[in-house]
């Protein structure tokens, strides 16, 4: 395989392997990991080196996908009117989630415009088609066909997230804050940003990914254990929540573990 320079000096490597059980890279990985963290204010003088995009965008189209149609479309938006444009349009949305009451603990959306790196994800829901659906059939076989498509936009929604987590992933591993935001999958939202950001009606805006050095101290947010997580053979009936925990835990727990660190839960 050859070894191929890419744009910004990233490089398409051989399989590079580890021995089995190595720990040092996945130690390495995991310090990435670890410490990718959302914050919702950004230090708004710095500005991203031009090649940081290019090593970020690099780490998200090695993504896997299903058929591995990579649907993804990344938007880098360098202008300060553009940002502040989406930035109007959240804030509100803000205001409209406040008024109609949703009572979900919605952030604070003008710090959208302080982000230094901003990109909108974008995805052709038409590559469906490329996955296990009944295609020119549908007449024929509506409700199975529904029942494909459905899990087919799953695929292709899995796939986008995937290369998204790793443009994250290597925002981090640059030393940036990330901020992963999807207010936005609404038609109204759609409608509102595609003439913003000249898309075309097929494309849909999926989510916003912002990063950069923060404004404020960034904290480590609650996650559950391994063992909170972890089913072995059978899932695990201790991890079932009937509807009424589930209830409880969105009006006791879930605005602290989304804007408290993980310390100051209880
Ligand atoms: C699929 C997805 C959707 C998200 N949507 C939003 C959003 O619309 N607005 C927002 O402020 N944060 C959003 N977030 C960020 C989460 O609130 C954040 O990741 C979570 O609170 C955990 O914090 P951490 O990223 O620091 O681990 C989203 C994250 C993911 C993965």
């Amino acid at each position: 395989m050859n070894v191929i320079e890419q744009r910004g000096g990233a490089v398409d490597e051989q399989i590079d392997l580890p021995a089995i059980g190595t720990r040092k890279r996945y130690y390495a990985l995991m310090q990435v990991i670890r410490n990718r963290v959302t914050v919702r204010k950004f230090d708004a003088e710095f500005v991203v080196p031009e090649d940081h995009y290019n090593l970020i965008l690099d780490a998200a189209r090695h993504a896997p996908s299903g058929a591995n149609v990579q649907p993804w479309h990344y938007i880098v938006i360098r202008e300060q009117e553009v940002k502040q444009k989406i930035t109007d349009y959240f804030v509100a949305e803000q205001r409209f989630r406040a008024k109609a009451k949703m009572k979900f603990p919605t952030p604070d959306y003008r710090g959208l415009a302080t982000a230094p790196g901003f990109i909108v994800v974008c995805s052709d829901m038409r590559w469906v088609e490329a996955f296990p659906v009944f295609r020119g059939r549908t007449a024929e076989a509506s409700d199975l066909d529904r029942m494909y498509r459905e899990n087919a936009e799953r695929i292709l929604l899995q796939s986008v997230a995937a290369s998204t987590m790793s443009a994250h992933l290597a925002a981090a591993a640059l030393g940036y804050c990330v901020w992963w935001v999807t207010a936005i999958g609404q038609e109204k939202a759609q409608s509102a940003m595609r003439p913003i950001l000249g898309i075309p009606e097929e494309i849909s805006v999926l989510d916003i990914f912002l990063f950069g050095p923060p404004a404020q101290d960034p904290y480590k947010r609650w996650k559950k254990s391994v063992s909170d997580i972890a089913n072995h053979d059978r899932f695990d009936p201790e991890h079932f929540l009937t509807m009424d925990q589930i209830d409880d835990w969105i009006s006791t727990r879930r605005h602290k573990v989304m804007f408290r660190d993980s310390s100051r839960i209880d």
